[in-house]
């Protein structure tokens, strides 16, 4: 994409870790905040270091303020492949972009940072001299500095082949940092209530920015358990409400998850959850209500469901029915008024959550959701489609050698007319994801009991 002349170069420092989720992120943040994602750099896919153009610093502040992928951004003054690159492109930076940050008053230092490579401190004093040709005018104060400027080298991404020197050299102006605290601050071990499939607070807080959640949003879960997508939106200042059909999960009763606790205390609740980290005021309130029958009255309208689905691995796909719907040969209970339980097809959950997210997501919300996938199987044609939603991002998540799933966020994009509730039947796509169905057979095939336990306590 051309570059426009009036946007500024800045440089953001990517953390390691969820690569795959990192660019939809960043793309979903700036949308949010009116920028676009603008850049000449071939691939985003492993680097941590990505060059990109903005039309404002204040953008630059707001996208540091939500994300948890990016570590930091930089005002970039200059970049090469090597130092006398580095220095060349530094020589041709306006010098009345510099001027205000390296005026005789200010006070500032200069940090050096290296991916997949150490360095001496002598190392990094003789990066720093080389740089005295920058008309720096200041005082360095290494405490509390007014302006931190930053020399970042990329030695590449194998630690077994660190080069003698870096492949690219980029120097810029710090201006912030992510969020990438909200990953401790938050983490589900500290939580006062959680459950076995209680969400990683990373992934959360990731999320709910695909969601673009925002201030003063309505945001639904509504396969709520333990509430972990809703804390991570209310962090972002949404109203939060989820629906379970766990009776216990919504009243936060019964057995307990932690190891050293029989039963669930008297306050351990979602709601005593967002008081833990002082987001009572946005609680809505959670329902006990099962998403294949949602109850909800015709024109309620949700900001963004960010939801993660049952796979019924660590706990059972379930729907409620009547007596009718058994089928024939199990004996019923006469007496019984209370819905039983029936099983619940993936295939058909997936549906009944992308029709729902149609119907009740203003035009231009977001669907956040979980797809589990037998990866052996996978193509992109499986990921469930509905004429109102407009695929944003699909990106994967190995759960093991043959299973994955995939973190899918949809835009709803047209308003749901009663025809759309039917596109399934109509549509041939949808066939091939029939196939979700059976994944819990397919997660559980060719792995013994012990392997499977070992994959699903790596990733709690
Ligand atoms: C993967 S867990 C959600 C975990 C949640 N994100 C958290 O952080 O705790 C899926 C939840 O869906 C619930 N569930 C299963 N079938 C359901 C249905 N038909 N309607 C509503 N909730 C259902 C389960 O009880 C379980 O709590």
């Amino acid at each position: 994409m051309a570059l426009s002349c009036n946007l500024n170069r800045y440089l953001l420092l990517m953390a390691q870790e969820h690569l795959e989720f990192r660019l939809p992120e960043i793309k979903s943040l700036l949308s949010l905040f009116g920028g676009q994602f603008t850049s000449n750099q071939e691939s985003y896919e492993k680097s941590p270091f990505w060059i990109l153009s903005l039309p404002s610093e204040d953008i630059a502040r707001n996208l540091m303020k939500r994300t948890v992928c990016a570590k930091s951004v930089f005002e970039l003054w200059g970049h090469g492949k090597s130092t006398e690159e580095l220095h060349s492109s530094l020589k041709s930076y306006p010098v009345e972009k510099m001027v205000p940050f390296l005026h005789p008053d200010s006070t500032y230092k200069i940090k050096i940072h290296t991916f997949n490579k150490t360095l001496t401190q002598e190392e990094k004093v003789k990066r720093i001299d080389a740089l005295e040709f920058l008309p720096f005018e200041g005082k360095v104060n290494l405490k509390q500095p007014q302006h931190i400027f930053s020399i970042l080298e990329d030695y590449g991404l194998n630690p077994n082949c660190i080069p003698e020197k870096p492949h690219n050299i980029y120097f810029g102006r710090w201006i912030a940092d992510g969020q990438r605290e909200l990953i401790q601050s938050y983490s589900v071990k500290k939580r006062h209530f959680i459950g076995n499939t209680s969400m990683d607070a990373g992934l959360s807080f990731i999320m709910a920015n695909h969601g673009q959640v925002k201030e003063n949003d309505v945001v639904f879960d509504p396969f709520v358990g333990t509430g972990g997508l809703l804390i991570a939106s209310a962090h972002f200042g949404a109203y939060v409400c989820g629906t379970d059909i766990d009776y216990n999960t919504v009243h936060g009763l019964g057995k307990a998850t932690r190891k050293n606790q029989k039963w669930r205390g008297p306050d351990e609740n979602i709601r005593a959850n967002l008081r833990q980290y002082g987001l009572e005021k946005y609680y809505l309130d959670v329902l006990v209500s099962d998403a294949s029958k949602p109850s909800w009255r015709k024109g309620m309208y949700f900001d963004a469901i960010i939801t993660d689905p049952p796979y019924g691995i660590r706990e059972s796909t379930r729907r409620s029915g009547s007596q009718k719907e058994i089928p024939k040969g199990i004996e019923k209970c006469p007496e019984s008024h209370v819905p039983v339980s029936l099983s619940y097809h993936l295939s058909d959950m997936f549906f009944d959550l992308l029709n729902f997210a149609a119907e009740t997501l203003v035009l231009g919300g977001r669907l956040v959701y979980w797809l589990p996938v037998y990866t052996p199987e996978y193509t992109e044609e499986m990921v469930p489609r509905h004429p109102c939603l407009r695929l944003v991002s699909n990106c994967e998540q190995k759960l093991s050698s043959h299973t994955s799933r995939r973190l899918i966020t949809m835009e709803k994009v047209k308003t749901f007319e009663n025809r759309d509730q039917y596109s399934r039947l109509l549509s041939d796509p949808f066939l091939p994801y029939q196939g979700h169905n059976s994944f819990r057979e397919k997660y559980f095939s060719g792995v013994t009991k012990r392997i499977a336990k070992e994959e699903r306590s790596n990733q709690e």
